[in-house]
C-alpha cells in the first residue's frame, strides 16, 4: 500500500486535499509519482458537474500526468520504477499517486521537464485521434486546426507540419495569430474579427482545405463547410460556440464532405493503446529532437487547482496549464 493525497471538488467552488492508499498495480497498469497534471477544460466540467467521469473511469479529476515510475504490474516490461515518463489517466491525474496503463504511456525525453510532459498525452492523442484517424490527414494536405492558441491547437499545429501538411488556423487576436503562426501555421485568422469565410477567402485557401479540426461547432460549422475542399473531412470535438448548428446540407453532398467528431474520454482502452503506438512511431521522434514543443503557459501548485481552473476559463493563457503536484 503506498500512501496518496489527491484533490476532490466537494463542491463547484472548493477542492479539498484527501489522504488513502493505492494497493498493487493491476497487471498492465503502472503507477506513477506525479511531478505534473495537465489541466483541460473536461476537468472544469466535471468539476461544475456538467462531466460526470464515465462508470470505468476514477472520480478523481486529471486525465493527463508526468513524473516517475513507482511500481508496476506483472505484464509491464517497457518501463522501469525510476523512470520519466507521461500517461494519459482515465481520471485520477490530480493527486499525489496516479494509475495509468503501461500501453498509454510515453518515456520523457531527458531534455524535457515534467512539466511540460504533462502537457503532451491528451492532446496528442486528441489530434492524432481526430485529425489523422478520423480526418485521414495526409502528408500535403491542407489542415485547419481552429484554436492555435489552445492546448490542443497548439501542438496540433505542430504535429500537422510534422507529417508534412500545411497548418492553418485560428485564433482570437492578432498576438494570438502571430503566436500560432511562430508555431507553423502557414495562415491564422482572427476568429474575434467577422467574416472569418472572408479572411481566409482573401488569403486564397477557401474551399481549399482538406481537413478542419473544429473546436467550438455552433455557427462556426457553416463556415468550416464552405472553407472545406471537395472530399474535405470535419471533425468536431467542441461545442464552445454551441451545440447546435443551423448547416446547408447542400454544401455537403455538392462537396461530398464527411462531418464525425469524437470525446476521447469514451475512446475504447485498445483504440487509445493502438493511436498511442502510432504517435510513438511518427510523433516521438519530433518530440524527442524538439521539432515538436509543448507550450505551457502556467504552472500552479496542486493546492491551487481552483486559481488555475480560473485561468483557464478565462481564456487568457495560450498553451497548456498545469499543476504541480509534487508539494501537496
Ligand atoms: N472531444 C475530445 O476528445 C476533446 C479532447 C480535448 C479537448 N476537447 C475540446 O477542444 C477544445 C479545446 O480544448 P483545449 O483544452 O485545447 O482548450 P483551451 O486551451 O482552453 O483553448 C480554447 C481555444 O478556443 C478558442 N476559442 C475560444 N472561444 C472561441 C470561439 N467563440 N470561437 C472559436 N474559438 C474560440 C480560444 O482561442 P482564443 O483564446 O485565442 O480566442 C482557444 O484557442 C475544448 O472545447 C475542449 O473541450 C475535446
Amino acid at each position: 500500500m503506498m500512501e496518496r493525497r489527491y484533490i476532490e471538488f466537494t463542491t463547484p467552488e472548493s477542492a479539498e486535499v484527501v489522504d488513502d492508499t493505492v494497493g498493487a498495480p493491476g497487471d498492465d497498469d503502472v503507477i506513477i509519482s506525479v511531478h505534473h497534471a495537465g489541466i483541460n477544460r473536461a476537468d472544469l466540467l466535471q468539476r461544475m458537474g456538467l462531466y460526470p467521469p464515465p462508470e470505468d473511469a476514477s472520480p478523481i479529476p486529471g486525465l493527463e500526468v508526468s513524473g516517475t515510475v513507482a511500481a508496476l504490474g506483472k505484464n509491464v516490461s517497457d518501463f522501469a520504477v525510476g523512470d520519466r515518463i507521461c500517461a494519459l489517466t482515465h481520471g485520477g491525474g490530480y493527486a499525489s499517486l496516479a494509475i495509468a496503463r503501461a500501453d498509454h504511456c510515453l518515456p520523457l525525453p531527458d531534455s524535457m521537464a515534467t512539466e511540460q510532459g504533462a502537457a503532451l498525452p491528451e492532446a496528442l492523442l486528441t489530434v492524432w485521434y481526430n485529425v489523422f484517424e478520423r480526418g485521414r490527414l495526409a502528408s500535403g494536405e491542407t489542415v485547419l486546426i481552429h484554436g492555435g492558441s489552445s492546448g490542443i491547437g497548439s501542438i496540433g499545429i505542430q504535429m500537422a507540419r510534422t507529417m508534412g501538411a500545411i497548418a492553418l488556423s485560428t485564433a482570437g487576436s492578432s498576438a494570438r495569430c502571430a503566436a500560432a503562426a511562430k508555431l507553423g501555421a502557414q495562415y491564422v485568422a482572427n476568429h474575434r474579427e467577422p467574416d472569418l469565410l472572408g479572411q481566409f477567402s482573401e488569403a486564397g485557401y477557401a474551399g481549399n482545405i482538406d481537413v478542419i479540426l473544429d473546436i467550438a461547432g455552433g455557427d462556426l460549422m457553416q463556415t468550416n463547410l464552405d472553407l472545406a475542399a471537395q472530399d474535405g473531412r470535419i471533425v468536431c470535438i467542441g461545442v464552445m460556440r454551441g451545440m447546435q448548428s443551423e448547416i446547408n446540407l447542400a454544401t455537403v453532398f455538392m462537396k461530398r464532405l464527411t462531418l464525425t467528431g469524437s470525446t476521447l474520454r469514451r475512446l475504447e482502452t485498445a483504440e487509445r493503446a493502438r493511436c498511442f503506438q502510432s504517435i510513438r512511431e511518427h510523433i516521438w521522434p519530433a518530440i524527442i529532437n524538439g521539432t515538436i514543443t509543448p507550450i505551457v503557459d502556467a504552472s500552479y501548485p496542486l493546492q491551487k487547482v481552483l486559481e488555475a481552473h480560473q485561468h483557464m476559463q478565462s481564456g487568457r493563457h495560450f498553451g497548456k496549464l498545469v499543476l504541480d503536484c509534487r508539494l501537496i
